[in-house]
């Protein structure tokens, strides 16, 4: 390579100068800015922690663990025994009513406190609780700002008459926010996922939730058929949403739930239940039973199957994208304006400018 080249080379591969971000300068990455929301965040599916069941989740940098009494209280606590520690997912056991810890067996009540030792009278100890639900054969826990209390439920989610059929999981290197943006940029779904996505109506905003309305063409194959689906969304805070999928042509409702659990910074856990009625709406008995297990289970793996690939394709962007807190949005983008000033109220007022 001779020197003239050289100089053409280096002048092509010179950086060009980045401007400087104080607001992006927090935490010392560029991925710093978005900190922990509050709301509903899901962890568990109900069938997962059975009665007498202790199961350990991560969740926003810390253990959480699940357990449910024989009795069928569900609880989730802090992962580590307030004794010397232990961590009470790793061979923690219920015993009746009680969680056991594994390393000097102090039990404790569904209130957390420790109520027996193995000799003599128990001392006062407590183990830490959070706030946590079973909605539509789902568990999730609360995340309050200061510890504070469950400002709202978590009631739009599919729920009696449905049931998980099918489900898909991935880890991301991302916000919940940013993931559950995508639904109201609706712009990018062409070039992404080769879908044409039309907006019915602007986001609607009723306090924790927002109301999406638009219509997709999405095509499942079941079997021989082509099923066309139609959907819109309800968001209930940062971490769900939900929404019914019609298949017209079978005549069948399925239940979509969309769980984004920060278990770290920048880390989300990303989740696809589809819900199929437990009973269908046919008039013969036969039909209903053929319906709910047959053709529902079908659908749901389908839809499953078409919503992970989707959600691959969205991750190869998630991945690899940084926030961008002022971006210059184009004219059909206005959802995505309405989505980040509705947002705004699961974060503490200078929230924007602390690590979560
Ligand atoms: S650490 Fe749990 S009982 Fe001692
Ligand atoms: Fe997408």
């Amino acid at each position: 390579m001779n020197r003239q080249s050289l100089a053409r080379l280096r002048h092509r591969v010179r950086p060009r100068a980045v401007p400087v971000r104080t607001d992006l300068a927090v935490g010392g990455g560029d991925r710093a800015p978005l900190p922990y929301a509050s709301g509903w965040f899901g962890l568990a599916l109900s069938r997962e922690v059975p009665a007498g069941a202790v199961v350990n989740r991560r969740f926003m940098g810390r253990d959480v663990v699940l357990y449910r009494t024989r009795g069928g209280v569900l609880r989730a606590v802090d992962a580590h025994c307030p004794h010397l520690g232990a961590h009470l997912g790793a061979g923690g056991l219920v015993d009746g009513e009680h969680l056991v810890c594994p390393f000097h067996r102090f039990a404790f009540d569904v209130e957390g406190s420790c109520v027996k030792v193995p000799a003599g009278a128990p001392p006062r100890a407590t183990l830490a609780q959070f706030t946590v639900r079973e909605r539509g054969k789902i568990i999730y826990v609360w995340h309050g700002h200061d510890a504070a209390q469950p400002a709202w439920e978590p009631s739009e989610l599919p729920d009696d008459g449905f049931a998980p059929a099918a489900t898909w999981s991935t880890l991301l290197t991302s916000h919940p926010q940013e993931v559950m943006e995508s639904f109201v940029d609706y712009q990018h779904q062409p070039i992404v996922h080769n879908v044409s996505l039309r907006e019915v109506a602007p986001p609607v905003a009723e306090g924790p939730l927002l109301r999406i309305s638009f219509s997709a063409s999405i095509r499942l194959s079941v079997r021989l058929a082509t099923i066309t689906v139609e959907q819109g969304l309800v968001l209930s805070g940062l971490g769900l949403a939900s929404g019914e999928v019609t298949l017209h042509q079978i005549g069948m409702t399925l239940g979509v739930v969309l769980m984004a659990t920060p278990v770290g910074p920048w880390r989300t856990h990303l989740r696809v239940v589809v819900m199929a009625q437990t009973a269908s709406r046919a008039d013969s008995p036969w039909l209903r039973k053929a319906a709910a297990t047959s053709w529902s289970a079908l659908a749901g793996q389908a839809l499953v199957r078409t919503i992970a690939h989707q959600m691959g394709q969205d991750a190869r962007i998630w991945n690899w994208k940084r926030y961008e807190p002022y971006p210059p949005l184009t004219p059909g983008e206005s959802a995505i304006d309405h989505y980040r000033r509705w947002a705004r109220q699961f974060y503490s007022p200078d929230g924007l400018l602390t690590t979560g």
